[in-house]
């Protein structure tokens, strides 16, 4: 069908242009789940099989967070240390990270503390929030890491603490939420600041 000029009944690139970018890394040991998170969360799917990222996987969701539409990027960072320089490359301007562990993988909770000081490294200066996330709660026969330990260990760091399951949706959209509301918040303080359009926080 040959488009002209007015066909549309609106402007897509004004409709574009008013969401406000999000953009948000995942890291975490390998294997703890971050890519079902990303896809559970834009894609309602879930895969049993177990396929390690390479580099990095990226996702989209268009979201709405007290009646602002969010369109949020995932970079989901491959969690094998031979990956540290790409993931290196893409750190800059992120708003929002999740700290991924698996709760019945104890070395994955231990190693939270240089997954955040990666971010912290790399991280531009932009304002960002920071949610811890324990995941695969649906298997709580294997647990290693309790809901208290998990708890104290976000608060000593200032951060929040979700408990979720990819594989069966628990907790999941309430993680993703509690996250991008933050960022929202952040975001609207850091306009108020400098008094500058969101949409160009990309
Ligand atoms: P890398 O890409 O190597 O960094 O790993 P990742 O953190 O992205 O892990 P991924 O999402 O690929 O999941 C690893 C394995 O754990 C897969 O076999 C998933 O099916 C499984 N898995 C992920 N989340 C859950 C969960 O909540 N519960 C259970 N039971 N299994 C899960």
């Amino acid at each position: 069908m040959e488009r002209v000029r007015g066909h549309l009944p609106f402007n897509p690139h004004e409709g574009i242009g008013a969401l406000v970018w999000v953009k948000v890394v995942g890291v975490g040991d390998s294997g703890v789940g971050k890519t079902c998170l990303v896809k559970r969360f834009c894609e309602e799917k879930f895969t049993p099989k177990f396929h390690p990222t390479v580099g990095v996987d990226y996702g989209f969701k268009i979201h709405t967070i007290d009646k602002t539409d969010l369109r949020v990027h995932f970079w989901d960072m491959a969690g094998r240390v031979e990956y540290y320089d790409v993931r290196n490359e893409l750190y800059s301007q992120t708003q929002a990270v999740m700290l991924v562990f698996d709760v019945t993988n104890r070395a994955s909770f231990q190693s939270l503390e240089a997954w955040n000081r990666e971010t912290l490294r790399c991280s531009s200066s932009f304002p960002s929030v920071t949610i811890i996330v324990a995941n695969k709660v649906d298997q709580d026969i294997e647990r290693a890491v309790t809901r208290e330990e998990g708890e104290r260990w976000a608060a000593s760091h200032k951060m929040e603490y979700c408990e979720t399951s990819a594989a069966t949706g628990e907790g999941v959209n309430g993680m993703f939420d509690k996250m991008l509301s933050d960022v929202l918040k952040v975001a609207i303080a850091a306009q108020n600041a400098s008094n500058t359009s969101m949409t160009k926080i990309k």
